[in-house]
This record gives C-alpha cells, sequence and structure tokens, in this order.
C-alpha cells in the first residue's frame, strides 16, 4: 500500500520532503509535512474519495483511498495503555497477541507533578501503539474535573487547568515522537457522564477560556497535538464537535490548529453542521443506530454529505479541508511514514509503569505509622476486596488487556518475603446497596429510578467476610486495609453509579460496599491501620479518618501499582505525589453541587464559572479535608529566600527547597498567582508554575520557575479577549494550596 502511494506521489513529480524515519525526541520537526504533496495528492481525488477519507470504514478505522495506496487510518484507545485488538468490529478478538503495557491511569500521572513522566508515559504509549501498528492512540483524557462524581475522572488529569496542560503536553509529545498521532479528547465541556450524549452545558466564555479550554490550548500550542477528540455534549446548544466557535473560532482559528477533529464515537448529529463547523473525521455513528449492522455510506459525513456537495447546498471547498488535514495527519504519522519499529511490554515499559505508580501515589495523612518496620511486625493482615482485584479491564473504553497486573497483597508478600507471616482476608465484597440511593434528589434520583432494574440484587455487607477481617485484623501485629471504588458493574444494574466507568457518574462519595464501617471496627480492634484507597475520587473521609492513623490514596496505579504501594508502605519509596484536585468531606461542598448543578438532564448550568475546585473552596473561605496540591512525604522540607525579578513581561520566581529530614525525597514546588487590585473578579490564587526537586537529606536546590504574561492574564467577560491589567500581583510559594510558605509583591 505505501509503495503504492509512493509511487503516485513520484508520477506527479513531487516528492515525500519530510519524512523523518524512527527518530526520537525531534519533535521541532517531526510533524513538517509538505503541502504541496497534500494539495497534489487532494486534485488527484473524486469526490467519493474525498468522502471516503472523513468518516469510518469499520470500528476503529477510517477510509483510504485504495486506488491512489492512502491506507485507512488506524485509531485505538486509550489513555493509559493499548486496548484490545477488535478487528473490524465492537467485540474484542479472541487469541490475539494483544497484551499490553498497562500504566498508572491520567489522575495518577497527574499526581507525581513530574513533567518528564508525562513525557516518558506518552513514549511507552507510542510505542507500544506503533507494535500494534496503530496510527492515532485516543489519548491524554484532559477533561476538567469539575465534580469528584464523574465517573471518568480517573481517565482526566485535574481540576485545575494549567496542571492538566503541562502534564499533557509532555505526553502529547513524548507520543507524537514515536510517530503515533495524540488524539487529546474530549474538547471540551465533557464533565458528566449522566446523559453524556445530549447534555447542553451552559457556561460562559469566562469559565471556556480560563477552565475548560486551557489544557487544550496547551496541547496543541505547545505539544503540537495532531488530532483533538470533540466530545458529545453539546456548550450552550451546539454539540461540540460541530461547534462554530469551539473548532473554528478558537481550536483552527485563535489557536491555528491544523491537525484533524475525529469525532468522540457517535457524536456527529448533524451533516450540514459537521460539513461547516470543524468535525474532519466521523467515526462510531453506528453505536447509536445498529451497532449489528453498519453502514458506514449512511455516516453523516458519508452519503448525506456528497448529496449536499453534488446539490452545491455546501462548497466542496469544506470537504478539501478536511481531507488536507487527513492527509496531513497520515504523512505525520505511521499511516504514511516510517517511524521505525515500535516495542511492546519490554522491561523499560513496565519500569515506566512503576517510576510513575511510585511518584503519583499519594500519602495524606501519617502520624507515625508509616513506614512500617519489618522488625516490629511478625503478622501483618492484608484485608479488603481491593488487595486481590485487577482493574486493568475495566472502566469502558480505557480498558487495557494487561500483561499483568500486580495487586497490593502481591506487592506486600514479595517485599517482606518470608520475614513476616501475612494474612489475608477480603473484608467486604461488591454487592448493589439501594441504601447509597436513599439520600438522592433530583436529576440523579430520577436518573437512577428509571435505570434500576434489579433491585431484588440490593444486599447488605456481608457479615461472615467482615467477621472474619475483624478477627484477623486482631491477632495481626499491623494492618493494611486496601479498598476503595472499583471499576465495573458486577451485581449492580447498568447506569447505577457506585464505580469509577464511563458512560455513568457516581451518585454520592459514601464508601461503598460496608467498607466505612468495616474500616471503624479494624480501627478499633487494631490501631496500627494504614488505609490504602484505590479510585478516580475521594470518600466521604470523616467518620473514618479521625480515627485512623495512616491514609494513602492510589488512585488506579497501573501494571506495578502493588509493588508501588508496598515500597511506599514499607519506606523503600518515599511518597512524593500530590492531589492534582482538591478533597473535601461531601460531594455536596463542591462549587459543581453547591453553586452549579451536577449532573445536569437536557441542560447543566456551570454557574460557578471559574470557581472551579481550588479556586473556589480558597477564595471562599470553605473547609476541605485534604486541599489541592497536598501530599506528604517521610522527610520535611523547608522553602526559602524567594526572589522575584522581572524581565520585560516575564516574571522569574526563584526560591531555595532543603530537604531538612533524615530521608532523600522529592518536593513540589508550587506557584500561585494572586492578583490584588483586579478589576473582575478573580480567585485568591492560581496555579501558574510548579517544579519537582529530588533532594538528598541535608541538600538544597535553588528552584527556578519564568511566568509569562498568561500567567497574570484573565479572559475578559464582556471583551471575550485575554487582559492582562498592570498593577500589584502576589506570587504565592507553596506546597499545596493551603500551605503557602513565601510570599512577594510585584508590580506590573
Ligand atoms: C469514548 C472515547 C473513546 C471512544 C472510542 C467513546 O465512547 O468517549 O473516549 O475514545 O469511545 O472507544
Amino acid at each position: 500500500m505505501k509503495n503504492l502511494f509512493i509511487l503516485v506521489i513520484l508520477a506527479v513529480g513531487i516528492s515525500l520532503t519530510a519524512c523523518n524515519t524512527g527518530q526520537q525526541n525531534a519533535t521541532s520537526n517531526l510533524g513538517e509535512v509538505s503541502e504541496v504533496t497534500i494539495d497534489s495528492l487532494l486534485a488527484l481525488m473524486t469526490l467519493d474519495e474525498k468522502i471516503s477519507l472523513i468518516h469510518a470504514s469499520s470500528s476503529f478505522t477510517s477510509g483510504g483511498v485504495e486506488r491512489l495506496g492512502i491506507p485507512e487510518l488506524v485509531f485505538s484507545d486509550g489513555p493509559h495503555g493499548v486496548r484490545h485488538e477488535h478487528g473490524r468490529g465492537w467485540f474484542a478478538l479472541d487469541g490475539v497477541d494483544d497484551r499490553s503495557t498497562y500504566l498508572p491511569v491520567g489522575i495518577s500521572l497527574a499526581s507525581t507533578w513530574n513533567k518528564d513522566l508525562g513525557y516518558i508515559y506518552g513514549e511507552v504509549l507510542g510505542n507500544e501503539a506503533k507494535e500494534r501498528g496503530k496510527d492515532v492512540l485516543l489519548g491524554p483524557g484532559i477533561n476538567i474535573i469539575r465534580s469528584p462524581l464523574n465517573g471518568r475522572n480517573f481517565e482526566y488529569l485535574s481540576e485545575d487547568p494549567f496542571l492538566t496542560g503541562a502534564m499533557a503536553v509532555g505526553y502529547v509529545r513524548g507520543l507524537q515522537d514515536q510517530g503515533i498521532a495524540a488524539c487529546p479528547k474530549h474538547y471540551a465541556a465533557n464533565n458528566q457522564e449522566t446523559d453524556r450524549h445530549n447534555i447542553d452545558v451552559i457556561v460562559s466564555r469566562r469559565a471556556l477560556h480560563e477552565i475548560y479550554f486551557p489544557g487544550f490550548r496547551a496541547v496543541v500550542q505547545d505539544g503540537g497535538a495532531w488530532s483533538i477528540m470533540g466530545a458529545y455534549n453539546k456548550i450552550n446548544g451546539q454539540y461540540t464537535t460541530h461547534h462554530e466557535y469551539l473548532n473554528n473560532v478558537v481550536l483552527k482559528g485563535d489557536w491555528e490548529f491544523d491537525g484533524v477533529v475525529v469525532s468522540d464515537w457517535a457524536s456527529v448529529k448533524d451533516t450540514r453542521e459537521a460539513l461547516l463547523f470543524g468535525t474532519d473525521i466521523e467515526m462510531g455513528t453506528e453505536l447509536v443506530r445498529d451497532f449489528n449492522n453498519p453502514v458506514y455510506d449512511e455516516f453523516y459525513l458519508a452519503r448525506p454529505a456528497r448529496e449536499m456537495i453534488e446539490s452545491g447546498e455546501i462548497d466542496v471547498s469544506y470537504v478539501d479541508d478536511k481531507v488536507r488535514r487527513v492527509l496531513r495527519l497520515m504523512l505525520r504519522t505511521t499511516a504514511m511514514n516510517d517511524h521505525g519499529p515500535g516495542k511492546r511490554n519490554v522491561p523499560e515499559h513496565q519500569q515506566v509503569a512503576l517510576d510513575v505508580a511510585r511518584e503519583g501515589i499519594v500519602l495524606l495523612k501519617n502520624d507515625g505509622l508509616l513506614p512500617l518496620e519489618t522488625s516490629n511486625i511478625q503478622t501483618l493482615a492484608v484485608i479488603g476486596h481491593n488487595a486481590t482485584r485487577l482493574f486493568a479491564e475495566r472502566g469502558g473504553s480505557s480498558q487495557v488487556p494487561a500483561l499483568y497486573e500486580i495487586t497490593p497483597l502481591e506487592g506486600i508478600q514479595n517485599l517482606v518475603g518470608n520475614d513476616i507471616e501475612v494474612v489475608y482476608a477480603e473484608g467486604y465484597e461488591p454487592y448493589y446497596d439501594q441504601s447509597l440511593f436513599a439520600d438522592i434528589s433530583g436529576a440523579a434520583a430520577s436518573q437512577s429510578r428509571e435505570n434500576r432494574r434489579d433491585v431484588e440484587l440490593a444486599r447488605t455487607a456481608n457479615q461472615s467476610l467482615k467477621q472474619e477481617a475483624i478477627a484477623l485484623a486482631e491477632r495481626a501485629d499491623a494492618v493494611i486495609f486496601v479498598g476503595g471504588w472499583i471499576h465495573g458493574h458486577e451485581g449492580m444494574p447498568w447506569g447505577e453509579g457506585t464505580y469509577d466507568a464511563e458512560a455513568r457518574d457516581k451518585l454520592n462519595l459514601k464508601l461503598i460496599f460496608g467498607q466505612e464501617e468495616l474500616i471503624r471496627e479494624i480501627n478499633r480492634v487494631n490501631p496500627n491501620t494504614a488505609v490504602v484507597l484505590m479510585g478516580g475520587s475521594n470518600v466521604e473521609m470523616n467518620n473514618w479518618l479521625p480515627d485512623t492513623r495512616a491514609y494513602v490514596h492510589a488512585w488506579y496505579p497501573g501494571m506495578e501499582g502493588g509493588r508501588a504501594i508496598a515500597e511506599i508502605l514499607f519506606g523503600e519509596v518515599n511518597p512524593s505525589g500530590k492531589l492534582p484536585m482538591t478533597f473535601a468531606n461531601s460531594h455536596l461542598d463542591y462549587p459543581s453541587h453547591s453553586v452549579g448543578e451536577f449532573p445536569g438532564r437536557n441542560t447543566v448550568a456551570y454557574t460557578e464559572d471559574i470557581y472551579v475546585g481550588y479556586r473556589y473552596f480558597d477564595t471562599h473561605d470553605k473547609e476541605v479535608v485534604f486541599p489541592f496540591g497536598f501530599g506528604l512525604s517521610y522527610t520535611t522540607f523547608d522553602f526559602s529566600d524567594l526572589t522575584l525579578s522581572k524581565d520585560g513581561d516575564k516574571v522569574l520566581v526563584q526560591c531555595t527547597v532543603t530537604n531538612t529530614g533524615a530521608r532523600a525525597g522529592a518536593e513540589v514546588v508550587q506557584v500561585y498567582v494572586h492578583h490584588k487590585n483586579p478589576s473582575v473578579d478573580r480567585p485568591v490564587r492560581e496555579l501558574k508554575g510548579f517544579d519537582k526537586v529530588h533532594l538528598e537529606p541535608g541538600a538544597s536546590a535553588r528552584v527556578s520557575i519564568e511566568l509569562d504574561a498568561s500567567a497574570f492574564s484573565y479572559f475578559h467577560p464582556e471583551e471575550f479577549r485575554w487582559v492582562m491589567e498592570s498593577g500589584s500581583y502576589e506570587i504565592q510559594v507553596g506546597n499545596s494550596s493551603r500551605d503557602i510558605h513565601l510570599t512577594s509583591a510585584i508590580e506590573l
């Protein structure tokens, strides 16, 4: 196929100019392709052939043109590992070699606050996608965490747009340096799963530009993303996948994006709008039509589009622009370019999974119990369903056919070897708990009622599992409880959101399956208990945390996660993860619930506007349990000598960080900007820079973080443009949004 393509190019006398083969770290020129080549190919194509490039030809391919040697484009999920092979259909194929590296999920990556890990994370995915013959990887997921209840928060990065962008840029570059297009998703404001195909997000332009767009802008302008995925939802009345303002004005206009807007699977709803308002490839439409009998020529951007062009209703130049973008993407990627071989399931990929897990796990409470000393423990009780549960192949489209997955129990057993007797009890099991739905009202309740079919499944916690666990805890020297959220829906009716998964939201943050009661009982019989929770968000903590000596939040830490958890609990690794979202006690504390709406039905009003996450909690001085950016270490750090120096519009922030404890460790220096006298409402602080430093005991480092004009600007709510006002700005430096250690003001 590729040979034929090259023959065609040679026949029209054009050479393929910018095919860097197999280069590493060559982001600067990797995406350069010859526009002449693109134009000459376009000139050879009939309307039918052009149309074939802009819609799906199977579940995960879009069409090619055999006559011209233009291949199909091959897509694959997902954001933290390459998904199962589907062939041309919708079901994972049996008996194929598709085992892959299962990386910690997106929110784990963000919790590392380590941009270098973002790059190598993308590099792993790029290599594995290439080895599997893919051209476009459908990630990273960069929607803002607006509510802790969103079922896909585990795939996303943060409540903060700056952290989201900073981590995603490395990911995109690492991936694309392997010749695989990133497809950051879902553009934009796809912040609830409830009714995701139809929900209309009512949001101000200011909130779009300050909160929901910056991550996408960063992956386009700094990461150079070659494609972007539209979302399912509408924004202010128009579907995002063919949204005139989002795609034509902002993405392709202001940000000069020259790549491809891929629809989410079945997010195109209208041929005319898709032609005019920026959708370049339509995927997945049969998912809502006839799943078992797809007719690709009936896609909105197939026969109906062809007829609109032929009738003259819409000019062919709209199709030509899409085709140019698709060809550009093909020339950039493995589709039409040789980027060398990929690799899969190699030890260095597993090492990246381990490194991200080690730095992404967050230690939130420790009164001295951790790290555990093997010499003090003869019998260790590991309790909890999640200590042995596998997570890779769950959660929706982001599922990964992991080569292996080390569970926490295995990680602990491997680490302690024969030194300690490890006893295990499951303690609780997943079940459908009707009481979870007792205190919900409004939209969530009606959704719940509509979908509830199997109420007879309702049970209460398994008392014998619980008693067995408590008895074990009582006789052990220490207990590690491993629980939290799960992916997947065994025993639960479809649509009942008590877990982290696509297409549903959680109903509240109550610890599911009777775990709260179990933790309290365990704490009562054995105070040497460390709680490790998994999940894409927090849980309600007020009823068990005060009596719990140590709490570690592990998210879904990937194939090496069990090992990393054990290493942190026993002090072989010093924790350095920091929360990328605020942990408040109840979902009702979050501004999306207390000020705005969540989830909406039909429409959802983002009344909290720009006050998402800590922007709200800190500005309004609301109580939180653990603030944004927070995470403990086994050592201590001191911040000193803050200096600010001006260079034109830029400000250089410098400070010294010293490891004042007895262990090597890493600290994240977080720089927040506070505008002292703004003419519009602004949050009390916004994250505008950060850096992670690794320090030996007693060592110091001078950290420099540059802030440019964007760090001081806001999006003017009436003039619809970015404004940097002169005035006095306070620079706040700390290690969480509520632990500011140094401040200094500057006039700009
Ligand atoms: C999801 C996307 C995913 C796509 C393909 C959609 O339902 O929202 O994130 O990439 O399916 O599986």
